[in-house]
C-alpha cells in the first residue's frame, strides 16, 4: 500500500524534518503514528498524503513510483486516500452537509444516495441538528467531527488522520475509533497521528514512532505474539 525508502524531507532552506525514513504498510493494516511534538507527524502524514514532495528517497502508493507521476495520476490517487487534517480545513463557505458530500459529488455520486448517506453518518457522529450549520459556528470538536465525517464518506482505501480526537470528550472519541475500526475491517489501511498514550494504551495497534527524523515500528507484545501464531 505505502513503501517509504530512504524518505527525507526539508521545508525551503531549512533544516531536514525527516531524515531517513524507511517502511512499508501492508494493505488493511492499522498503525498509531507517533512521536513528541515537532518529532515530524504531520509533514509524514503530508508526504503520504502526497500533499508535498519528499526532498530526496523514494515513495511508492497503491504500487505505483509517485516520484515521476504526473498530476492527473497524483490526483487520482489522492482521491482513493480519505484525510483528517490536524486544523481541519473545513471549506468555511459550506455547511456541514456539503462538506461532508463533496468527496461524493466529485465522484459523482446520485444526488439520493449522498442525501442518505451524509445524513446517516452526520447523525451516527452526533452532528444531526447541525447539518446546516457554517463551519466557524461550530466548536471545535464539532468542527473536528465534520472533518472526519468528510474523510469517510467515500469509503477510501486508505485513512489518514491527523490528531483525530485531540479535541473530543471520551465518549465521542471512542465512538470515532469504532468507526475507524469498521471501515478498517472493510478493508481501509489506516494511519492515525496521535501523542495521546491514553489512546495508544486503549487500542493495541502497531505503533510508528518518530524521533530524530527517522521512524521505527513497534507492535505491542501481544499482538506480535498473535501475529507469529498466525504466521507459523
Ligand atoms: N510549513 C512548514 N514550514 C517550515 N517548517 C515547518 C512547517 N511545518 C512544520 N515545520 C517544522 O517541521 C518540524 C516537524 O513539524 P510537524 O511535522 O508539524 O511535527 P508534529 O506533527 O510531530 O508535531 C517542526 O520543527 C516544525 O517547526
Ligand atoms: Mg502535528
Amino acid at each position: 500500500m505505502i513503501k517509504f525508502e530512504h524518505v527525507g524531507m526539508r521545508y525551503g532552506v531549512g533544516p531536514e524534518v525527516l531524515s531517513d525514513i524507511n517502511f512499508i504498510l501492508e494493505p488493511g493494516s492499522f498503525h498509531f503514528l507517533t512521536g513528541p511534538s515537532g518529532a515530524g507527524k504531520t509533514s509524514l502524514m503530508n508526504l503520504m498524503f502526497l500533499g508535498r514532495k519528499p526532498t530526496r528517497g523514494l515513495i511508492s502508493m497503491f504500487d505505483q513510483n509517485i516520484n515521476d507521476l504526473e498530476r492527473a495520476k497524483l490526483a487520482r490517487i489522492r482521491r482513493r486516500i480519505g484525510v483528517v487534517f490536524q486544523e481541519f480545513r473545513l471549506l468555511p463557505h459550506l455547511s456541514a452537509f456539503d462538506n461532508v458530500a463533496l468527496p461524493l459529488r466529485i465522484l459523482g455520486r446520485p444526488e439520493r444516495e449522498i442525501r442518505n448517506n451524509v445524513n446517516e453518518l452526520l447523525e451516527w457522529v452526533g452532528l444531526g441538528d447541525y447539518m446546516k450549520s457554517l463551519p466557524l459556528t461550530l466548536s471545535g470538536g464539532q468542527q473536528q467531527r465534520v472533518a472526519i465525517a468528510r474523510a469517510v464518506i467515500g469509503r477510501p482505501k486508505l485513512l489518514l488522520a491527523d490528531e483525530p480526537t485531540g479535541n473530543l470528550d471520551d465518549e465521542i472519541g471512542l465512538r470515532l475509533m469504532n468507526l475507524f475500526d469498521q471501515l478498517n475491517r472493510m478493508g481501509t489501511t489506516i494511519v492515525i497521528a496521535t501523542h495521546s498514550q491514553h489512546l495508544m494504551d486503549k487500542f493495541e495497534h502497531p505503533r510508528m514512532v518518530l524521533g530524530d527524523g527517522t521512524l521505527k515500528i513497534n507492535a505491542p507484545k501481544n499482538w506480535i505474539q498473535k501475529k507469529i501464531k498466525g504466521v507459523f
